[in-house]
């Protein structure tokens, strides 16, 4: 555990303010704040809205961390506002990982309930159903142009088909992860450790017909959430593997996003943009953070540090510049950008989850949900 007293005041602030913030949002899924700094809520139409398994995920954290009730409370009705999702089943894309085995998933780890391991285990079957056999990928979206889409992010939300291939003893969820995981290894990762946003493939064929730019600034930019995700989902994937090609690559990921970042700590939205404006993305650090400290844990010992100090190194520029602790506001992190060309400098509610995640780890408490 570290014990060092600025990760012990930034869990005591997180906790101090989110306390507060599990009461008074506790019948919200909430995506990002307004302009008095007040939560929104994705229930009703918004119910499929991706984010919306990072609220109860969060509480997960804290509660784990804490044991405090208010915690669990609130994460057992977020994971129940949520079923309206299972409803609205021409809504349902290749974020279910994220929608359901961070809420479902996390409480059937932490309590055994059994209710959430029906509800996580749903979502690992719409989530294999999604795999393209002749393509040889999991669709991301549903729009009629997008039959071909992969997109890295998906590497974050395969962890959902481990967990149904180790709960149930079933092999094909694993290998479906697999076969995506090796897809992408191959076509989203380039040389120099950067990836592609998009990949569309041919939907017969699996043959690539191009990059897409994506979230990012452009084809062959660097989406720097991109980049996180590759880093965070290939060390996943290695984790629930042990697959050595798996580590290389999220090694490969995490030294570019290290060179890429390393003169301020504080991630650009696209890290080949131009340099103005700048457009920072947060939520890009937070994620790689906390991809570097579970990265930093299977790596051979003499390349931990560099790993677990690049993890400290964000957490703390990105705190020290863009936290917000006052008790007038509901989310911590701000300068979340949701893309090069939209939605620039907001709180989000992955930000904030991946602060939460990444402290948790340097608490020492390790809740792993993934
Ligand atoms: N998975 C969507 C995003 O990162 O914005």
């Amino acid at each position: 555990m570290s014990n060092e007293k600025w990760v012990q005041d930034l869990w005591e602030k997180i906790d101090k303010k989110l306390s507060r913030v599990s009461v008074s949002a506790r019948e919200k899924l909430p995506y990002t704040t307004d302009e008095k700094g007040e939560y929104d809520n994705k229930t009703g139409k918004a119910v499929t809205w991706w984010t919306n398994g990072f609220w109860s995920g969060m509480m997960w954290l804290m509660y784990d961390g804490t044991k405090k009730d208010t915690y669990r409370i609130t994460a057992e009705r977020g994971e129940q506002l949520l079923d309206e999702a299972l409803k609205q089943v021409e809504g349902l894309h290749h974020d279910v990982g994220f929608m359901w085995h961070l809420s479902a998933g996390a409480n059937y780890r932490l309590t055994g309930n059994r209710e959430s391991l029906v509800r996580n285990f749903y979502a690992a079957n719409v989530l294999a159903g999604r795999y393209n056999l002749k393509g040889g990928y999991i669709r991301a979206w549903n729009g009629s142009g997008q039959k071909g889409f992969a997109i890295i992010d998906c590497m974050m939300n395969i962890p959902l088909l481990y967990w149904a291939s180790e709960t149930f003893g079933d092999e094909r969820f694993k290998s479906i992860a697999m076969a995506h995981a090796d897809k992408t290894m191959k076509y989203h990762v380039r040389e120099d450790g950067s990836v592609n946003h998009i990949v569309n493939y041919d939907p017969q064929t699996g043959e690539v017909v191009e990059n897409l730019g994506g979230q990012g600034y452009a084809p062959d930019s660097s989406w720097s959430r991109g980049q996180a995700w590759g880093l965070y989902g290939f060390t996943l994937s290695y984790i629930h593997t042990k697959e050595e090609r798996y580590l290389q690559t999220a090694k490969k990921i995490a030294n570019y996003f290290i060179a890429a970042v390393c003169d301020d700590w504080l991630p650009k939205c696209d890290f080949r943009a131009p340099a103005e404006p700048v457009i920072y993305d947060t939520s890009a650090g937070l994620i790689a953070a906390s991809g570097l400290l579970e990265l930093a844990k299977v790596v051979p010992e003499y390349e931990q540090k560099m790993y677990y100090n690049a993890a400290l190194n964000l957490i703390k520029a990105i705190t020290e510049r863009f936290a917000d602790w006052s008790e007038d506001t509901d989310a911590i992190i701000t300068h979340g950008t949701e893309a090069y060309n939209r939605g620039m400098h907001k709180t989000m509610i992955y930000s904030d989850y991946y602060l939460v995640e990444a402290v948790n780890k340097l608490m020492g408490f390790n809740t792993f949900l993934w």
